[in-house]
């Protein structure tokens, strides 16, 4: 069977990802009860990190202790991968020491590289261009909360970035209505929007924050600066103001409404601390189902 990779949600058909969302729960309730299973021991995860990380990290490791497995951290101080070496050298070699790669990289081409070197599985932990295992976490995170996300509106915004296109993405494949809310010249890579539109996925690129927010079930936001981009910082704060969510935001979408975000959050900046801290907010459910969610893509990949 050829080795899988889990580098774009759009890689997934809709059977295989609602298999992951069903199995990342189904592995959260198995830990709860005790009834969890060392799937993956004596398998072995290489962790490269290009970008810092707190919640991809530990997840990761977590995850992959409580399969029964082990992980190595490497900092590209240590691989210098395309200065020191080749991405595709680093991926032969690691390839015959490892089970598994995860990479957190800039330049999504270099996952994608080392992925076709590579003859073991390789994991996307983010990259400039998306960050699928966080929108599986939000979407098991939306299941957990409301049963299915099946006929939703999910309101993205701020930044038309990694985030908002691994979420457009899954548009693609799950029957939700996706609205992305960016200021004009943040919008996000038309291809990916295309893309998803021809699989059936219902998008809608907006500039005006309270359309968006209009009866919308999940409002969602991740930093204006990315990771990279720090430099850019005052500049897309004053561009992205408007797009804040705040109370005033939240008062126009469902009254039930679930607001979600990656995290690391900058109150004050693209949410406010009334939201985040309030009763709307799962972001710490969210944070924690990136544990679970990663998990079911561990185990598809490796056991
Ligand atoms: N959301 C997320 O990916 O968090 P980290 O950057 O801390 O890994
Ligand atoms: N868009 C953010 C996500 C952080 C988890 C970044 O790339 O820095």
């Amino acid at each position: 069977m050829p080795k899988k990779d889990f580098l774009s949600i759009a890689d997934l058909d809709r059977p295989d990802l609602e298999r992951l969302l069903r199995r990342g729960l189904e592995m959260k309730n198995a830990r709860k009860e005790g009834r969890e299973k060392r799937t993956l021991e004596g398998k072995i995860l290489g962790l490269i990190f290009h970008k810092p990380s707190l919640r991809t990290r530990v997840s990761f490791e977590a995850g992959m202790m409580h399969l029964g497995g082990r992980t190595i951290y490497l900092t590209d101080k240590e691989i210098g991968i395309g200065s020191r070496e080749a991405v595709g050298d680093v991926g032969e070699v690691l390839g015959r020491y490892l089970d598994a790669i995860m990479i957190r990289t800039f330049d999504h081409t270099i996952a994608v590289d080392l992925a076709r070197h590579a003859p073991i599985p390789v994991i996307n932990g983010l990259t400039d261009l998306l960050h699928p295992c966080q929108i599986l976490a939000d979407i098991l995170t939306v299941i957990e909360h409301r049963g299915s996300i099946e006929n939703r509106v999910v309101s993205f915004f701020g930044d038309g970035n990694n985030v908002a296109h691994s979420w457009i993405n899954a548009a693609g494949l799950l029957p939700f209505t996706l609205r992305i809310a960016v200021p004009e010249g943040f919008e996000p890579s038309a291809e990916i929007v295309e893309t998803a539109k021809k699989r059936g996925g219902k998008i809608e690129i907006l500039h005006d924050p309270r359309a968006a927010a209009k009866d919308a079930d999940v409002l969602y936001t991740d930093v204006w600066a990315s990771m990279g981009q720090e430099a850019e910082r005052e500049k897309r704060a004053r561009a992205m103001a408007p797009f804040q969510i705040n109370a005033e935001l939240l008062r126009l979408a469902k009254a039930d409404a679930l607001v979600l975000h990656c995290l690391p959050a900058h109150r004050g900046e693209e949410i406010t601390a009334e939201v985040i801290d309030g009763p709307h907010s799962v972001v710490f459910d969210e944070a924690e189902n990136r544990l679970h969610a990663q998990k079911a893509v561990l185990e598809w990949l490796l056991a």
